[in-house]
């Protein structure tokens, strides 16, 4: 019988590798679904992530929390751009180890295989979020229940119902240029809600 030649077998395995790469990537989004409601594990273009961290003033030692956090290249960023603590929660489980992976040398990052909603968000200064428009009617009463005053909330490609951006940013090429809204939590008065910045 003749010999199926080496490179048959080198590409059988990179397609297989690839296969299985893609098929637990799949698996992965598909067994969170009914939790994560619509928001898959894609990642935020990192442009995309240092334009909104160049704009939202973070201090050293402020704590930056990702709802969401996906391979956790937003906490990582944070925390290059500035010595902040930063915080990620994630359920897919793909995700997670590919964020702890690539997170082991860096100090002051936590990530969490835990479900956001039941995270008490009271000490964020900053809370990222790319999520899906089924959730964020939930998550704008959770942050408007929890944040404290001056705290800053940046959401990739999605608005919060109710709140007013600050600024809106459209950075990236033109054909990947999503916004992302940046919202400033204000103190509670009788007169407005506890929510978002009003002001234009
Ligand atoms: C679009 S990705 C964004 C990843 C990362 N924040 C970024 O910008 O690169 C949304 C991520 O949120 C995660 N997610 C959605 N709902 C979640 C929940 N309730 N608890 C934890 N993670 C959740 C998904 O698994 C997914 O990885």
């Amino acid at each position: 019988m003749e010999q199926i030649p080496f490179s048959i077998w080198l590409f059988i395995g990179i397609a297989g590798f690839l296969f299985t790469i893609k098929a637990l990537y799949g698996i992965s989004i598909a067994v969170v679904l009914p939790i994560t409601r619509g928001a898959l594990y894609v990642s935020t273009a990192r442009c995309r992530v240092s334009a909104a961290l160049e704009v939202i003033d973070l201090k050293p030692g402020q704590l930056l929390v990702d709802l969401g956090c996906g391979d956790g290249r937003v906490l990582r960023s944070a925390r290059r751009h500035c010595q902040i603590r930063a915080e990620g929660y994630e359920l897919n489980l793909l995700a997670f180890c590919k964020a702890r992976l690539l997170s082991c040398w860096y100090t002051g990052i936590t990530i969490h295989l835990q479900n956001f909603w039941g995270a008490d968000l009271s000490r964020a200064d900053v809370v990222f979020c790319y999520l899906f428009p089924d959730v964020m009617s939930r998550l704008a009463r959770k942050l408007s229940e929890e944040l404290k005053p001056g705290a800053t909330v940046v959401s990739c490609n999605f608005p919060l119902p109710g709140f007013t951006p600050q600024r809106v940013l459209r950075p990236g090429s033109p054909l990947t240029n999503d916004p992302i809204f940046i919202y400033r939590i204000q103190a509670a008065s009788s007169d407005q809600q506890p929510v978002g910045d009003k002001r234009p």
